[in-house]
């Protein structure tokens, strides 16, 4: 029997990405209301996004049709603390009326900390280079904790630091677009590793109920060749080889197992290990492909073949990713596991009966489903799965054209469709996994 009868069956979402109302009701800018200029496809923004902040309502009620178990959202940062510690009172009431919407229809909220948009007024100050950075965030989190911790149960304190690090401070593709030398990293990632371990210790010491705790990294995944000992074995060892910023081990040995990576020898002290090694209670993976087949480098990758299946974002489709991701990061870290983030940019559009037919998204779920399922069935205790996303978003430098969602959303209008793929997951919920084609 492979998914438990208690299965999160949800989907994800995050603040920047959905909300618009960027400057109202209190809220100060963040970098990616800032900064975006110049960096984003056919100069779009996610100034007004899916207007979600006005449409959280509606949204939620697609949400319960779907049938979601649980939803994984986020909360901007700047949206409730425009300065330096102070509280917009209507920003956090935002997300407690979400919460308590998201309950009174039978969904689970799950809380994402920090999803990117950090206030422009901790940026100016140094941003993940500023020494206050962790300070802020654990007050920033404290709030949090005080105001939600009755009301959602489950906690994320950062999503992706391999991004936020790698795309927004090395690589200058996301924001606050900085192409920072890669000797200089360490320090920020530093500051990072406080404020998780800061922001989790606020979170147990507010939690007005006992809380599930963990992150939302992603990273490198390498896939076995074949299952022999020794191709597993090497996957394994490239997985959590250090490849810089996006390295699995990096943001999770210190964490987890409370130990430090090479790249970080000699810059954390044992002082900060004992801020950054704090219990957790699952291991959470935001997982869209193996790399194995990625090519994104230009090299040539012999074992890229002509037509290989891709999304709309050119990334290999690559079921078995889950099945391997969740079993080395199992078998390494030993927490229940949670598949924070998995699902496919297409270019779905609204077809002439009216309706959007994404047959490629209904076969990648399913395809990754079954994936899931065999670690499930190996005894691997696998909590949940969030598909991303709930609806089409803001994808940051890509703009609007990659389109994720299980809802439609026609930016010009904000009218929502379901997608077929929401009906087709909406059966695999009510079955709990029992329609999966196989
Ligand atoms: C991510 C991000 C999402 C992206 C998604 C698709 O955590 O990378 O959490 O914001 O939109 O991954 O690229």
């Amino acid at each position: 029997m492979a998914f438990s009868k208690d299965f999160l069956w949800g989907a994800a979402s995050a603040a920047h990405q959905v909300e618009g109302a960027w400057n109202e009701d209190g809220k100060a800018p963040g970098i990616w209301d800032a900064l975006y200029p110049g960096h984003i496809a056919h100069h779009e923004s996610g100034l007004t996004a899916c207007d979600h902040y006005h449409r959280f309502r509606e949204d939620i009620a697609l949400m319960k049709k779907i049938g979601l178990k649980a939803y994984r959202f986020s909360v901007s940062w700047p949206r409730v603390m425009p300065r330096p510690h102070e509280v917009n009172p209507k920003g956090l009431q935002f997300y407690a009326d979400l919460a308590d919407a998201l309950t009174e229809a039978g969904i689970i909220p799950m809380c994402t900390v920090f999803h990117w948009n950090m206030p422009m007024w901790l940026y100016d100050m140094g941003g993940w280079f500023c020494p206050e950075a962790p300070a802020h965030f654990e007050e920033y989190t404290r709030v949090l904790g005080k105001a939600l911790s009755g009301k959602v149960k489950y906690w994320f304190t950062i999503n992706e630091p391999q991004c936020f690090i790698g795309l927004g401070y090395e690589f200058g593709r996301h924001a606050p677009f900085l192409r920072t030398p890669p000797e200089k990293l360490p320090e920020a990632i530093r500051i990072v590793m406080l404020a998780h371990g800061r922001a989790v210790k606020a979170l147990r010491e507010t939690a007005k109920q006992p809380l599930k705790i963990g992150y939302a990294p992603t990273g490198s995944c390498f896939t076995p060749e074949n299952e022999t000992p020794e191709a597993i074995g090497e996957a394994r060892r490239i997985t959590f080889e250090t490849h810089g910023a996006f390295s699995n081990a990096l943001w999770a040995d210190p964490f987890i197992l409370g130990s430090v990576p090479d790249m970080m020898q000699g810059v954390l002290s044992e002082e900060d290990m004992e801020t950054i090694h704090q219990p957790l209670d699952f291991y959470a993976y935001n997982i869209y492909q193996s790399m194995n087949l990625n090519d994104r480098d230009g090299k040539l990758n012999p074992r890229v073949w002509p037509g290989l299946p891709r999304t709309s974002l050119n990334w290999p489709i690559t079921p078995e990713c889950i099945y391997w991701s969740t079993r080395f990061h199992y078998e390494r870290y030993g927490l229940p596991v949670i598949i924070s983030e998995n699902g496919m940019a297409n270019t779905d559009f609204e077809m002439l009966d009216g309706k959007v037919h994404d047959p490629q998204r209904i076969d990648y779920i399913h395809r990754h489903l079954l994936q899931l399922e065999r670690a499930a069935d190996e005894g691997i205790p696998v909590v949940g799965y969030m598909y991303w996303s709930v609806m089409d978003n803001y994808e940051w430098a890509e703009g609007y054209d990659p389109r994720f969602g299980l809802i439609y959303v026609d930016y010009r209008t904000q009218r929502r469709i379901l997608k077929d793929s929401a009906a087709d997951y909406a059966e695999i919920i009510r079955t709990n996994g029992a329609s999966i084609h196989r």
